[in-house]
């Protein structure tokens, strides 16, 4: 493997083995096994995979699964039913209701039905705010992935320009709110912003979210440039179905300094945040004190 690949597979089974150990201490504690309740509506199948993985790996690190798959005809008012109940269940910690929801329910006011401590996914509008503030929060599980692998490489990002492709509300959005905490000088950009090429070009970081295959080409980046791709693309090429990123990464690899690949560079990372955040949520739950995530991960 080139010593310029950031290995989120590598990385992320090391956190799951880190949130098994601290698990294992919660409950040697307390007598209590956090629980992690995934719900599912419809057969959309990308979310069908991403589930039946997180429920796999919930269970790896000896947390307690609880898992509701819906019908596509759910009404939003048996979901918000189904939250409430999710939300008063002692024996669960965390609630990740995955997106996308059908057309007629409103995400935002499920996504905000979910009490802020057990909101794992970081969605709610609570947690949302305290990020911007700078305060204590759950932290969506993607740019937390992503932040982790870049203070792997570097903890403070002063006089750094970090560009991220993306405004989603899952991704974009959040991770800005991250780098800026690591003192990164941050640039959003999306489907309006004009000449994307050249902004990615004054970019020492770029993180692409955007869901367009092998949109980011190396004439784009700088020379040295460290690349996070958190694109997950299914596109056909020679006959064969496979798995490419928001970055064409054989052209861009021989010009940056680090990057990651799909398969296996942020894809891990956000499961094994989910479940950091699913034990993170627990300890105030059974009453303990939360160690730093940095004591988590170190
Ligand atoms: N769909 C795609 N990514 C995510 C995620 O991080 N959380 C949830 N709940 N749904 C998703």
């Amino acid at each position: 493997m080139s010593n310029k690949i950031i290995d989120g597979k590598l990385i992320s089974s090391e956190i799951r083995e880190k949130v098994k150990k601290f698990g294992s201490q919660l409950k040697n504690k307390t007598g209590k096994v956090p629980g992690l309740a995934v719900v599912l509506v419809g057969e959309n199948p990308a979310s069908r995979v991403y589930v039946k993985n997180k429920i796999e790996k919930t269970i790896e690190v000896g947390f307690n699964s609880i898992e509701h798959k819906l019908s596509e005809k759910v009404s939003e008012n048996e979901l918000i039913d189904l939250v409430d109940k999710l939300n008063n269940d002692e024996n669960v910690q965390g609630i990740l209701v995955q997106l996308p929801l059908p057309e007629h329910v409103n995400s935002d006011k499920i996504l905000d039905r979910i009490k802020p401590e057990k909101d794992v996914d970081g969605f709610h509008a609570n947690n949302v705010g305290k990020l911007w503030s700078g305060l204590n929060s759950l932290v969506p599980c993607t740019p937390l992935g992503c932040s982790i692998l870049i203070k792997k490489i570097s903890k403070d990002l002063s006089g750094k320009h970090a560009v991220i492709i993306g405004r989603s509300n899952i991704v974009g959005k959040p991770m800005a709110a991250l780098l800026l905490e690591m003192n990164a000088t941050v640039t959003i950009c999306h489907s309006r912003t004009k000449d994307l090429e050249s902004v990615c070009k004054n970019a020492d970081i770029i993180v692409a979210a955007v869901g367009i295959p092998e949109m980011v080409k190396s004439n784009w980046i700088k020379e040295g440039s460290i690349i996070i791709d958190v694109g997950i693309n299914r596109i056909e090429r020679d006959a064969k179905k496979i798995l490419v990123g928001d970055v064409d990464y054989d052209d861009c690899l021989t010009k940056c300094s680090l990057i990651t690949p799909v398969p296996g560079g942020v894809g891990p990372m956000t499961i094994a945040c989910l479940l950091l955040n699913t034990l993170l949520a627990s300890y105030p739950q059974f009453n303990q004190p939360t160690p730093d995530l940095s004591s988590i991960l170190e």
